[in-house]
């Protein structure tokens, strides 16, 4: 059976430290890291992830503002209200959940926010940072990844890893990062349009997998003992659950825990370690903004 790869145990430990960092930088600099978060209409999982974060900011000392705007919203008043945030020395780090509604473009909503406040790493300046190496904020999710295969000793040094998906939120950046000089992995990338996908899978060594489809992967997709890394967050129908749903990863957990070596839970994987990053992310912001390296 597969090492449990634990992002809620991960998370924990990581967010504990943070708070007695927080209080020893309150108590000396007299500044609370603050996280402003945006949620623009009625989205329910969008709201249920804003929560979530502005709970576990809190509980480690942080200030959180959240803004909930109007689905009608529109960039004019979204501007305004992010100039103002930007402004604002009370935040460090501001994020926009998205999906945003249609008739808002996601990266011109993003990149209005400035690029030391940017906690999701999502700007286009940012993102030109990432791609050349230099010192960023990172975005959450893949530095949550990363952060979690550290934990467990896992190297990705020369080793054959499979990124499946491509989105500017995941998938993209990790593949960068992964190939990157700091990595060192042969990085693959499989997206929708890619032919015998198994045939590729079959070569990993780590599977990372943010592909927003329930089950996509089983163990006849991997070989034996590889490191899979699921960040695929997909809700089910379910007849065992009172909801009449379950959250599912993009990986069937019950036969790929059978052949690969460490995996990831869904939930408690790789969900808890994006907040936790954006959490670190805002608090390193704050450091930077009274002058601390
Ligand atoms: N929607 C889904 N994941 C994310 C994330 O990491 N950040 C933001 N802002 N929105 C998301």
């Amino acid at each position: 059976m597969a090492i449990l790869l634990d992002g809620n145990r991960t998370a924990e430990k990581i967010e504990l430290n943070m708070k007695t960092q927080i209080e020893a930088f309150e108590e000396t600099t007299g500044i609370k890291p603050g996280l402003a978060g945006i949620v623009v209409g009625d989205n329910p999982a969008s709201a249920s992830y804003v929560r979530r974060k502005r709970r576990r900011a809190t509980a480690i000392g942080m200030f959180f503002e959240q803004l909930k705007l109007p689905e009608s919203t529109s960039m004019a008043e979204i501007k305004e209200r992010i100039d103002a945030l930007n402004r604002d020395e009370r935040v460090h780090g501001i994020l926009v959940q998205l999906p945003l509604p249609d008739h808002l473009d996601p990266h011109d909503v993003i990149d209005l926010i400035a690029i030391e406040k940017d906690v999701d790493g999502l700007t286009t300046l940012n993102q030109g940072l990432l791609y050349r190496g230099k010192p960023c904020l990172m975005p959450c999710t893949p530095k949550g990844i990363l952060r979690l295969l550290d934990e467990y000793d896992i190297t990705t040094e020369g080793k054959n890893v499979v990124v499946v998906g491509r989105s500017e939120l995941v998938g993209r950046p990790l593949a960068t990062v992964l190939a990157g000089r700091s990595r060192n992995a042969t990085v693959t990338v499989v997206h929708t349009r890619t032919r015998e996908v198994r045939q590729i899978t079959k070569l990993a060594d780590i599977v990372a997998i943010a592909a927003g489809k329930a089950h996509m992967l089983d163990a006849s997709h991997f070989k034996q003992d590889v490191v899979i890394v699921d960040a695929g967050m997909n809700s089910i129908p379910s007849d065992k659950t009172k909801s009449g749903k379950r959250l599912v990863g993009d990986v069937d957990f019950e036969s790929a825990s059978k052949v690969a070596s460490h995996i990831t839970p869904v939930p408690g994987g790789v969900g808890p370690m994006t907040v936790c990053m954006l959490l670190e992310n805002t608090f390193e912001a704050a450091r930077l903004a009274c002058g601390e390296p």
